[in-house]
């Protein structure tokens, strides 16, 4: 089992490469991925890195290395795949909302493509028949998912064709006669719950008997991670089971079995990553003692989106007294890390380092302010290498046309 990244280590990577600073440990990430595959050994079971959650070059390399697939949610995340070495029938395609160009982009290359609107569906169907498998993203209708705004499958959600319209899907199917290669739900993330993926499977299974050339049920991705002490987690080993359980129950009525996918983001990639901070400014006020670090949620948004909890750690005072602290940004925006956050006494120059920072961290970052995206480090087999440099002042000019 890997362990923490010690307080020492990380403050020696915050003085070698600056702050803000994201550190990745490779081993955690294969810890997580070896968790699944022991969970599911008995299974066909395949697992697709939802790379949306971090698609540094080194981590697509690093993840195609321990042997899992990739889920794509642009045309750009599957060149990205491609260019990490992820052979075309690895790479998949889910696809939310986009222009038809990007799917018929994504068949030129070979990419394995799951449809989530009649309409794309449609048009693939009229390009190309029965001749290249497709997948249908389907909307189960299911409200799943730590809150409103990371649930994908409920019945007011945007994502997927509604299950509900079936008939729809059924005649674009005998119309085009489309080779439907799998069906794909994706509930929502931070799902404790091992029921929702068997009441996912429940609503599959009511249609699967439609589709004759099934090979594949996809069942997303949205395995909860623990983000503070005593968090509970998605219990894996009960999900093998359940799922095993409730594909015994269903066995194809095509006569084969089907494989399962799921397609893991922040089980596979949040704990591995520290987010490292320097604390520029204590201001104490009435109403709290604010310490200002130098990030804001142009580098980490969850706190300020989701409400989300990370855990953080002055790593440079560890024995010092415990006290009350609203973390905050340097930004010009009201951008709030933490309220009434208890930490060792902090001062200013020390170190913060929120944990669960490899998932939807640096990856929803931005230049706002002007701020410079941060530099991101990936610790492999005990060493530390840049894998992406802080920006600098050139890059805040990039594609800018001046024209005056
Ligand atoms: N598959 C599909 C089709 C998805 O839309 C997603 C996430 C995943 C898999 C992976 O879900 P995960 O295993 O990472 O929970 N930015 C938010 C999370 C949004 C997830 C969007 N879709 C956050 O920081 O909490």
């Amino acid at each position: 089992m890997s362990q923490h990244l010690t307080k020492e280590y990380l403050t020696q990577l915050a003085a070698e490469f600056g702050t803000p600073l994201y550190v990745y440990h490779a081993e955690k990430i294969k810890e997580q991925y070896q968790k699944l595959t022991t969970a599911f050994n008995k299974s066909n079971t395949v697992f697709f890195y939802a790379c949306k959650a971090l698609t540094n070059i080194n981590i697509l390399k690093y993840i195609c290395s321990l042997g899992a697939n990739v889920d794509c949610s642009s045309i750009n995340e599957v060149k990205l795949a491609l260019h990490a070495g992820f052979p075309p029938e690895r790479i998949l395609y889910t696809s939310n909302g986009i222009a038809f160009s990007e799917i018929a982009e994504a068949k030129e290359l070979g990419i394995i493509i799951n449809i989530d609107s009649l309409s794309n569906l449609d048009k693939f169907g009229q390009q190309y028949g029965h001749s290249y498998p497709v997948g249908l993203r389907l909307r189960p209708n299911i409200m799943a998912g730590g809150n409103l705004k990371i649930s994908t499958g409920h019945d007011k959600s945007k994502f997927g064709i509604p299950v509900d319209q079936i008939d729809e899907i059924l005649a674009l199917v005998k119309k085009h006669n489309l080779r439907i290669s799998d069906l794909h739900i994706h509930t929502g993330s931070e799902i404790k719950d091992v029921e929702v993926f068997v009441k996912g499977i429940e609503v599959l299974f009511d249609i699967v008997p439609q589709f004759k050339e099934l090979e594949f049920i996809d069942l997303g991705g949205g395995f909860k991670v623990p983000y503070k002490d005593g968090d509970v987690e998605t219990d894996i080993n009960l999900l093998a089971q359940k799922v095993g359980e409730a594909f015994a129950a269903h066995p194809n009525p095509g006569g084969r079995p089907l494989q399962v996918w799921f397609e893991p983001g922040k089980f596979l990639v949040s704990e591995c990553g520290y987010f490292v901070t320097q604390v520029n400014v204590i201001k104490q006020t009435s109403a709290a003692t604010f310490v200002s670090v130098d990030s804001g949620f142009n580098h980490l948004i969850r706190p300020m989106f989701y409400d989300a909890y990370h855990h953080i750690e002055n790593i440079s005072n560890p024995g010092g007294e415990k006290k009350k602290y609203s973390v905050v940004g340097n930004i010009c925006e009201t951008d709030t890390f933490a309220w009434d956050r208890t930490l060792n006494e902090v001062r200013e120059g020390d170190y913060l380092v929120f944990r669960n920072a490899g998932a939807y961290g640096f990856e929803m970052s931005s230049n706002f302010n002007a701020r410079y995206k941060p530099a991101e480090v990936l610790v492999i087999d005990g060493k530390a290498h840049l894998i992406r440099k802080r920006d600098e002042f050139k890059d805040l000019l990039r594609n800018q046309v001046e024209v005056i």
